[in-house]
């Protein structure tokens, strides 16, 4: 199959993204005017969001990043999440917003807070591009999501299908009937 047809249809442009970015921004701002904030953001699917993120919101904020592996298939997690890149910033007593591209079963992001709250934190929240809420297997609830999306395998805008797709502008699905043989 070419690539030309496994990519779907656009289902957000840059353009619908941005704006949406800049109203969580916003958002975000009020909620924590005058605290110190962390920005955390979840290598690699969550760069180009959080980058939109960290641009738009006005407050400062520090930065950092933190890698989670989740062992299964490369369509699904399996629940058994490993850390592979620890943040070195200090978390203690400061409020923490993990920045995702996707929430699916919810199990990675569950595991996430868990440690995450081993630092001290203030608080740990969480803004996710997209969320997958007929998907969830685990208790997560994040604070600010960009877009629900149903039941489809996204791609672009940071997320990847076997490490590909990841730079595209838009956010699209694999059109593909049986992704896994691609
Ligand atoms: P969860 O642990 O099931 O919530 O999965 C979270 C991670 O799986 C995300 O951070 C993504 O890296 C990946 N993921 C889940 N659904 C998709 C998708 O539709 N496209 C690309 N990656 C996905
Ligand atoms: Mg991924």
């Amino acid at each position: 199959m070419s690539e030309k047809n496994i990519i779907g249809k656009i289902l957000y442009t840059q353009e619908d993204i941005t704006k949406r970015a800049k109203e969580i921004a916003k958002q975000i701002d009020k909620d924590y005017e005058g605290e110190e904030l962390i920005l955390l953001g979840t290598l690699k699917g969550s760069i180009p969001w959080f980058t939109d993120i960290l641009k738009y919101i006005t407050n400062d904020a520090r930065i950092d990043f933190i890698t989670a592996s989740s062992y299964g298939s490369s369509m699904t997690s399996s629940g058994i999440v490993k850390i592979t890149y620890e943040p070195t910033i200090n978390m203690y007593n400061k409020h923490v917003l993990v920045i995702e591209d996707i929430i699916d079963t919810g199990n990675t992001l569950k595991y996430l807070k868990a440690k995450l709250a081993e630092r001290g934190p203030k608080s740990v929240k969480v803004c996710s591009m997209l969320n997958k809420e007929s998907r969830r297997v685990a208790d997560l609830h994040a604070e600010y999501v960009g877009f629900e999306v149903d039941d489809l395998f996204v791609i672009g805008y940071g997320l990847d299908y076997d490490q590909r797709f990841r730079g595209l502008p838009y956010i699209s699905y694999l059109e593909a009937e049986d992704v896994e043989s691609l």
